[in-house]
């Protein structure tokens, strides 16, 4: 598998597959992989020609007190991951190439980006747009692919594709989860041991939201809430951000659990923030 670091070699093995009529996947991470990420890279592979894996750790989506610096990083590994799951070549540009001085174009989705982590994470998703989209004009993907694990990324990405005409299929794969049902995610790997098993807590309060839903008929927004409230109030280690329960095409707000239903919620697991989320058909 093949490293690129420089935009213009990028555009240079774009341009060498286009001619010679191969169809481009894109996956798009932060790197760190894990059977999440490798889930879509497989996907890619089945689908496309020559599967193009980006690893940049985005500065502009995360907020001044959140974990930037932080966030875990292995290329070597990473670099293994993504060849031996079907990946072309690994894209890792330099923040300084992304974002050169006097950089000052920003895309930016209404609505959507509003609730759930748009309203505790202000910013980050105008960040995940402007870097996605300058992903998509280094790479010219025929086909991008993204997790449902965050739901509202999918969703938000989903709309700009549409709304600016991008010329990208967006592909959207399932959560991919642990044994336990702990939804994989780099972030993951700030847990103590004691902190990743009060992580089940997140599937935990989603499983029974979903019972209460389908088994118990409960289709009361407030009760459902409560529900999960519930839960994650009983995990000590465990501090809960948000729990909505939203219409899953556009997280509109909903009366009833009725239709296409997300339930998401953001869980504090000592200082780590962890998201989940099910979609339910009612
Ligand atoms: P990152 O968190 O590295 O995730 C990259 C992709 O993997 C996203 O589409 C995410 O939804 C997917 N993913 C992560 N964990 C998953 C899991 N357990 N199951 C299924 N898919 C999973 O999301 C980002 O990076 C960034 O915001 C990015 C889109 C790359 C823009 O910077």
């Amino acid at each position: 598998m093949q490293i690129v670091r420089e935009l213009d070699d990028l555009r240079g093995e774009v341009k060498k597959a286009k001619k010679e009529g191969k169809s481009i996947g894109l996956v798009p991470t932060m790197g760190f992989l894990h059977e999440g990420h490798l889930s879509l890279v497989r996907s890619a592979s089945s689908q496309d020609d020559v599967v193009v894996v980006s690893v940049f750790v985005n500065p502009i989506q995360f907020g001044e007190n959140e974990d930037y610096e932080d966030y875990p990083r292995d290329l070597e590994s990473d670099l293994q991951k993504a060849r031996e799951a079907g990946g072309d070549l690994m894209f890792c540009p330099r923040v300084a190439d992304m974002y050169p001085p006097g950089y000052a174009t920003f895309v930016e989705v209404e609505r959507l980006t509003e609730g759930l982590c748009g309203a505790n994470r202000p910013g980050h998703f105008r960040g995940v747009t402007t870097v996605v989209n300058k992903l998509f004009n280094l790479v010219e993907p025929d086909r991008a692919y993204f997790g449902q694990k965050d739901a509202q990324q999918a969703l938000t990405i989903k709309r700009m594709a549409e709304d600016l005409n991008m010329n990208v299929e967006v592909r959207v794969g399932p959560v991919i989860r642990e044994e336990d049902g702990v939804a994989l995610s780099s972030r993951n790997s700030y847990l103590s041991p004691e902190e990743r098993r009060a992580a089940r807590v997140l599937y935990r309060a989603l499983s029974k939201a979903r019972d209460l839903v389908y088994i118990d008929k409960e289709y009361r927004v407030e009760t459902v809430r409560q529900c999960i409230e519930d839960e994650v109030g009983g995990e000590p280690l465990a501090q809960l951000e948000y729990a909505e329960i939203v219409n899953g095409d556009d997280l509109s707000s909903i009366s009833e659990v009725k239709g296409n239903v997300l339930i998401a919620l953001a869980v504090k697991i000592g200082s780590t923030r962890l998201i989940d989320n099910m979609l339910l058909e009612v």
